[in-house]
């Protein structure tokens, strides 16, 4: 302990203090002081013998020896799918999410189904006994798989470098301590020092390291920025609590694209993989409500159709209430700004409610042709059809916009039976229309496809 010397340093400008204090003299800024390690012992690691393994050389890039089928299979096809194609060896994840959400079972999931591997399961949060149970739950045997009940990341390497897992995983760096630093754990500064520790041992022995991190209420990582720079990969676990189905997204990828995403549905025995995403369009619905419409989206790389849910009635209080689960509300004001300002439906005095079907959060502007339908639909009491559905971006001035890969989407409502798909007019180049059994209606401004709605 007392090699390690440990200094405060204000994370808004720099500026180094020994004692930590609530506003930093230089820059002004309140409570930006975190302490941080300056010096450490000599051979690194805290005491572990790997600091010393590999001095580094110069390297010629061509000689570098590299594999790129070295990948890590999970056995989870969608966690595959989101890391890239399996994880990398020698990699640092950050899996994100809030509380309650299923990072544990997906993570407990991934270690029971990892059969060829010996996969060590480290746990500050749960007992080891909580941990028995869930994996009984999930119901899958794995001989191969350990769990470590540990907090503290010198003891923890101590035991990773006795029992050589293939596979880590740390629930969460939340609990995660090193003894280098006084601060409680959950401190930024324990958070970082201890996931440096962590980093540094999956890029010395070439082991890959799952971190597991709660999410503060404002939806970033809990714990610095800087661990989303230290880390290779970047996931965040999301969904909505009260609905079964979870989204798994990739924020940022070393080794593969952040446009993939994974989605699961929690069931009582643990995650199951969503293959088909459309099946998230709920289908058992009357034919004759209004206030319904179904969006042919892209999320990541995948073609799905969600339904959307919009209800429009006269505002009880004196101010109107707008409220959205899994849409952007400003996106909804600007969309009924829109529908008063150009096409002059009065909306001003309106309560507007809107849903996305199953909980997910949907980021594809292709969707808001469908919402504005949706609240059209609600608000003159006049069904859609069901086999009706809706692909473009609406713009300030009224105008239906062109979207990305048009084609897709035409596809996936056409191979799922829908009968009419509504688009851009600008968006037909390259279309050809013989290909598809579903009809293309093209629209260009919002009264068109009133009129083409409703008649
Ligand atoms: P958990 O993995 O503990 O969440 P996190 O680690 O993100 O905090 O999962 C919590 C929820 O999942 C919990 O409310 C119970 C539910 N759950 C199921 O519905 N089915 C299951 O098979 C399991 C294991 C959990
Ligand atoms: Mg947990």
């Amino acid at each position: 302990m007392s090699k390690i010397k440990t200094a405060f340093f204000c994370q808004s400008c720099g500026t180094q203090y020994s004692k930590w204090m609530g506003k930093c003299t230089a820059c002004g800024e309140w409570n930006t002081l975190v302490e941080e390690v300056i010096q450490r012992e000599e051979k690194g690691l805290a005491g572990s013998t790997l600091g010393n393994r590999r001095a580094s050389v110069p390297i010629n890039i061509t000689s570098i020896n590299f594999d790129q089928e070295a990948r890590i299979n999970t056995h989870d096809q969608e966690l595959n799918r989101v890391l890239g194609g399996g994880i990398v060896p020698g990699s640092l994840t950050l899996i994100g999410g809030e509380p309650g959400i299923g990072k544990s079972t997906l993570m407990l999931q991934v270690a029971l189904k990892c059969k060829d591997q010996k996969v060590l399961y480290i746990s500050g949060e749960e007992s080891e006994q909580q941990i028995r149970m869930r994996a009984e739950r999930l119901g899958i045997q794995n001989e191969q798989c350990y769990i470590l009940t540990e907090t503290n990341a010198q003891a923890i390497i101590r035991h990773l470098e006795s029992e050589h897992p293939g596979i880590i995983i740390i629930d969460s760096i939340q609990t995660l301590q090193t003894d280098l630093i006084e601060s409680s754990a959950g401190s930024i500064s324990q958070i970082k020092e201890s996931s440096s520790e962590m980093q540094k041992y999956a890029k010395l022995t070439n082991i890959p390291i799952f971190l597991i991190g709660h999410i503060t209420k404002d939806g970033s990582l809990a714990g610095p920025k800087v661990l989303e720079h230290m880390v290779d990969t970047v996931l965040q676990f999301e969904g909505d609590r009260n609905y079964g189905y979870r989204i798994l997204r990739s924020l940022k990828n070393r080794f593969g694209s952040t446009s993939e995403l994974g989605i699961y549905e929690m069931n009582d025995n643990g995650l199951r993989e969503v293959s088909n995403p459309s099946e998230i369009l709920l289908s058992q619905r009357d034919d004759h409500i209004s206030g319904i419409t179904i969006a042919a989206m892209i999320e990541g790389q995948r073609p799905m159709l969600i339904e959307t849910q919009a209800l429009v009635s006269s505002a009880v209080y004196g101010t109107p209430q707008r409220s959205t689960t899994g849409f952007d509300a400003r996106r909804l004001n600007m969309l009924l700004a829109v529908l008063e300002k150009r096409s002059g439906f009065r909306l001003g005095h309106k309560d507007v409610f809107l849903n996305i079907a199953g909980g997910i959060k949907v980021e594809d502007p292709a969707i808001d042709l469908a919402v504005m339908a949706a609240v059209l639909s609600s608000n003159q009491d006049i069904n859609v059809d069901s086999k009706t559905c809706f692909a473009a971006e609406v713009g300030l001035s009224g105008e239906i916009r062109p979207i990305n890969r048009v084609e897709q989407r035409i596809s996936e409502a056409d191979k799922l039976g829908f009968e009419r798909i509504l688009i851009s007019k600008y968006n037909t180049k390259g279309l050809d229309f013989k290909r598809y059994s579903i009809q293309i209606v093209t629209v260009g401004k919002i009264e068109e496809m009133y009129r083409k709605l409703f008649g």
